[in-house]
């Protein structure tokens, strides 16, 4: 609940609208309040005294009453949705930005499904929570308090009877609320999990086909969905299993104050005008009590909710700017390892240690070694994706803490090993980093990048669209739009992770030719598989299980680094076979069949 009170902060822009907004559904509430005092007035001082008079007076009021009612209820409706719809919005933004700025360590923990939820539905329950249930519930209150009121007004005695039916009413209440609001809070839970299922298997779809796992899927999912289906089916059952009872409760009360009042009637110490009032005001102070358990069921549910999307807001962002941070202008490109030690989470085995090197401004590095042995996690450290745990990391002697986050990332030009492209022309796609850029920049990139010949043969050139993730694009070719994108941004240090895993070895020579071209006076890392992208680096950097191994040149390393001359001589004798092949087929011809076989299956 405590997080329930917390959404009420969110109102604070909105104070004046939804304090209007309360005042009006109290107008409506006293004008529902009025009704069966005029019925009242009606049959006493009209029916009974046979005054027409008053009928059409009588009548007049409620007509009046009731076009007031309309009136006030479509400005409740107006102002509330406006200050939901305002909470909601700003809960949302507020969410996204902090989802924007979270670490990586955080996103490596949470699932996206689970993100997307919180986002859209779990915000859906605070909206209706401030748009409807709060306000509904304070309206039921106010019915409550206003029916029993005036019905002690009218006659004690009569609403003494109530008083015997209280403990029924509300003993219904709260196993009403104590069923429901479990089911509630479940029914989120797995709507979440069809989420996730929904989410995965959305952007797993290809390995879904490729492995026949359709009908598994399709089972797991459709065992989901039943799941909701079933808890919804309960809820609704328990529900449909309360409404009789508020009806028998009603009747029952309704039996009472007709006898006790009846008595009365024929005892003269009532009017039948004051009984009619009585029974319509037992209606209205029972219903209240039945809205109010589903409003307080429904409000655990938000209260869930809340406690969700605080969870997020509240997260710990491990890598932010420290408080003195400084924006690092214009760096030179000294990237120094000082004794970096690191592992992604406490009490788990050390990823990475004693790593120490420098490399002095526009050389060229090279980390080479077996899958999983730390390259990634080692140029991760640079724009600080995540911190080092021992040790240092620093950019022309400062340390990587200590720069301004935007700053130290726009200095940074890096082509990730799993390219991600977004859903947008190819243009956008490259000019992600700088949208300012002009069209003759975006090529001069993509030629660099080997990537402005398969763009120019495409029907709409630069303004292709490419899909979600960019899956009309091969492998090879969203490599090359990732490093066009990097090297868009002109940065001091480029890094390229397993960039050209997917590009065959023509494109790749031609490729390092434009780089190397390209990169001069930059400090550039290069995480490569083959050998031979890497012969010419300044300082190759062999990895083994986070450790440096081996470090030097490749011919020092030739001599001295038996894995780096292993790794050398396997990859050797593949890439002449590789050559051999290329000899089959003349140039142009080779490019075409390589079109082909990357075009789209
Ligand atoms: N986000 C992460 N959270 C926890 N552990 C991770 C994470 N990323 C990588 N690791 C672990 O860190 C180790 C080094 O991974 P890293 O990605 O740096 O290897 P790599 O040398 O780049 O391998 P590859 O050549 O396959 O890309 C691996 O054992 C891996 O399991
Ligand atoms: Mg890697």
């Amino acid at each position: 609940m405590k997080a329930l009170l917390r959404t009420f902060r969110y109102l604070k822009p909105y104070l004046l609208m939804s304090v209007a907004s309360l005042l009006v559904l109290l107008i409506s509430t006293a004008g529902n309040l009025a009704i069966p005092a005029v019925s009242q007035y009606v049959i006493d001082a009209g029916i009974s005294q046979r005054q027409p008079s008053v009928l059409l007076r009588g009548g007049l009021m409620m007509v009046g009453i009731a076009l007031i009612r309309a009136l006030f209820s479509f400005l409740q409706g107006h102002l509330s949705a406006k200050v939901s719809q305002g909470v909601a919005y700003d809960l949302r933004n507020q969410l996204y930005e902090k989802i924007q700025r979270l670490s990586f360590s955080y996103h490596d923990q949470s699932q996206t499904g689970q993100l997307l939820t919180r986002v859209t539905s779990d915000v859906e329950l605070i909206h209706t929570f401030l748009g409807s249930a709060l306000l509904q519930s304070l309206g039921a209150v106010a019915m409550l308090v206003g029916s029993l009121a005036l019905m002690i007004v009218i006659s004690l005695r009569t609403a003494l009877v109530l008083l015997a039916l209280a403990p029924v009413a509300v003993g219904v209440f709260a196993l009403f609320f104590m069923k429901a609001r479990p089911l509630f809070t479940e029914a989120q839970r797995r709507l979440e999990a069809l989420n996730i299922a929904l989410q995965e298997n959305l952007v797993g779809v290809r390995v879904v086909r490729a492995f026949v796992r359709r009908a598994f899927e399709m089972d797991r999912f459709a065992a989901r969905n039943e799941a909701v289906m079933a808890i919804q089916l309960k809820v609704g059952r328990i529900i449909a299993f309360a409404i009789p009872i508020i009806f028998l409760i009603a009747n029952l009360a309704t039996l009472g104050v007709t006898w006790v009042g009846g008595i009365q009637v024929i005892n003269e110490r009532m009017t039948i005008g004051a009984l009619v009032a009585l029974s319509n005001y037992i209606l209205m102070a029972i219903f209240p009590v039945f809205m109010l358990s589903f409003l307080l069921a429904n409000m655990a549910q938000a209260a869930a909710g809340a406690q969700r999307i605080f969870e997020i807001l509240d997260a710990h962002i491990e890598i932010q700017d420290e408080p003195d941070a400084r924006p690092l202008a214009e760096v030179r490109g000294r990237v120094t390892f000082d004794q970096v030690g690191f592992r992604y989470f406490e009490h788990q085995p050390w990823i990475l240690q004693e790593i120490d090197f420098e490399a002095p401004p526009g050389h060229k590095v090279a980390l080479l070694g077996a899958t999983g042995s730390g390259k990634s996690t080692i140029t991760n450290l640079i724009p600080r994706f995540y911190d080092a745990t021992r040790g240092r990391v620093l950019i022309d002697g400062h340390d990587v803490r200590e720069i301004a986050l935007d700053s130290l990332r726009r200095q940074v030009g890096i082509v990730l090993q799993e390219t991600l492209l977004f859903t947008g022309t190819i243009r956008e796609n490259i000019t992600f980093g700088r949208p300012d850029a002009t069209i003759d920049e975006v090529i001069a990139v993509a030629k660099a990048a080997q990537a402005h010949d398969f763009i120019s043969v495409l029907p709409e050139g630069y303004e292709a669209p490419v899909g979600e993730r960019g899956v009309n694009l091969s492998g090879g070719q969203k490599q090359r739009l990732a490093i066009a994108r990097a090297l868009l941004v002109d940065p001091r240090i480029l890094i390229m992770d397993d960039a050209m895993s997917n590009v065959d070895y023509q494109t790749e020579t031609k490729l390092q030719r434009a780089l190397n071209h390209l990169m001069a006076g930059r400090t550039s890392f290069i995480i490569a598989q083959r050998v031979s992208t890497v012969r010419d680096a300044d300082l190759i950097l062999v990895l083994e299980a986070g450790e440096i191994a081996a470090r030097g040149q490749h011919a020092q390393l030739l001599e001295t680094s038996p894995i780096y001359a292993e790794l050398y001589y396997t990859q050797l004798e593949g890439a002449e076979a590789t050559r051999e092949g290329i000899f089959i087929y003349d140039h142009d011809e080779l490019s075409e069949t390589e079109l082909e076989s990357e075009a789209p299956s």
